[in-house]
């Protein structure tokens, strides 16, 4: 019905548009053969979580458009070149990942310039940027619902464990391990996650914090310096993603953890295929589901009505469209018991 829709709109599009599409087709723009093409910019090709999403890109533009995906390499002055070739080659739609959210207004200037529609995903550029124009729009998920999610799954493990408040003081002494500053995952997740926890009742005490910018071993790094500065007053560990999780019960298995009744309660974010395994291994305590599949099917099928000229509806899309231009995806609480639910 989708897809019906879709070709008949578009249909429609190209008897009214004919000579501009004509045009398009011709004058050595990116159209191949009747596939639009969408320009895709990664922050980073070794990203666990992004690497899901752009799986889910390619996966869903079978057939239907084509994706050229690069890779910015972490750097946003690659990425702005990257999307200056875009759109040289007039490409119809464009994906972008940002290195930098903060400055995503450049981007859309750029593109805004040139008439060609963007849809951001995975790092949201701020909402005076996505105001400067109407056919800019981002697919994401809220951090707030995650950093809620992660914090309920270390009160409810504190709550069932009594014996985790290893100094019996009735107070959670935890470590924090964050994410890149200013993303709004690292920054709300980590407020959220603590508020949560204090919601449920439950005083609280930072003996550890800092960033490890979304890294496996820069994790183990960070960790293996708080327990050498903290060692056992640390009584919980929360990551704000899974990669950073695994690094931080890497070092903790270094210094004796996870053997011979020796445990931490470690929470991640993703619900990434090796945190599944360490949830399994009983290492991991929780994660959330921050569902790289979804987001990488909203992100194409708005970016391909967008390619094909249309304005994204709940209609054409099949995804609510939130103040014209929000797609939210859903996060959900990941332990044992549900572990089936993300296999
Ligand atoms: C977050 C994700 C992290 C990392 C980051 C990159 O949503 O939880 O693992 O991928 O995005 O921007
Ligand atoms: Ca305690």
């Amino acid at each position: 019905m989708k897809k019906l829709l879709a070709v008949v709109t578009a249909g429609v599009l190209l008897a009214s548009l004919g000579a501009a599409c004509t045009k398009t087709d011709t004058n050595g723009g990116a159209t191949s053969g009747s596939l639009k093409t969408i320009g895709v910019a990664i922050y980073k090709f070794e990203d666990t979580f992004v690497i899901g999403v752009r799986n889910s890109i390619s996966d869903e533009a079978k057939g239907k458009v084509k994706v050229e995906i690069v890779d910015s390499q972490n750097a946003q002055p690659i990425q702005n070149d990257k999307v200056d070739q875009f759109i040289s080659k007039k490409v119809n739609a464009l994906a972008i990942n940002p290195v930098d959210r903060t400055v995503a207004g450049i981007l859309i200037d750029k593109a805004k310039a040139a008439n060609i529609p963007v849809v951001f995903f995975n790092r949201e550029p701020l909402p005076e940027d996505m105001k400067k124009w109407d056919k800019v729009y981002y697919v994401g998920a809220k951090a707030e619902e995650s950093g809620t999610m992660s914090g309920q799954i270390i009160a409810d493990y504190w709550k069932s464990h009594p014996e985790a408040d290893r100094n019996h003081d009735g107070i959670l002494q935890y470590a924090m391990i964050k994410g890149e500053p200013g993303h709004q995952d690292a920054e709300t997740r980590t407020q959220y996650s603590i508020k949560a926890i204090e919601d449920a009742g439950i005083k609280v005490e930072k003996v550890a914090e800092d960033t490890a910018m979304w890294v496996r071993v820069k994790a183990q790094e960070k960790m293996a310096e708080f327990l050498s500065a903290k060692g056992d007053a640390i009584e919980a560990v929360l990551a704000n993603n899974d990669d950073m999780a695994l690094g931080a019960i890497d070092a903790l298995k270094a210094a004796g953890y996870f053997k011979n009744n020796k445990f931490m309660p470690v929470v991640g974010v993703d619900a990434t295929a090796p945190a599944v395994q360490a949830l399994k291994d009983g290492t991991l305590v929780g994660t959330v589901l921050n569902n790289a599949k979804f987001q990488g099917m909203a992100i194409l099928e708005l970016a391909n009505v967008l390619a094909e000229g249309e304005i994204p509806t709940k209609e054409n899309t099949g995804y609510d469209i939130v103040d014209n231009q929000y797609v939210w995806i859903s996060y959900k609480k990941v332990t044992k018991e549900n572990i089936n639910d993300v296999e």
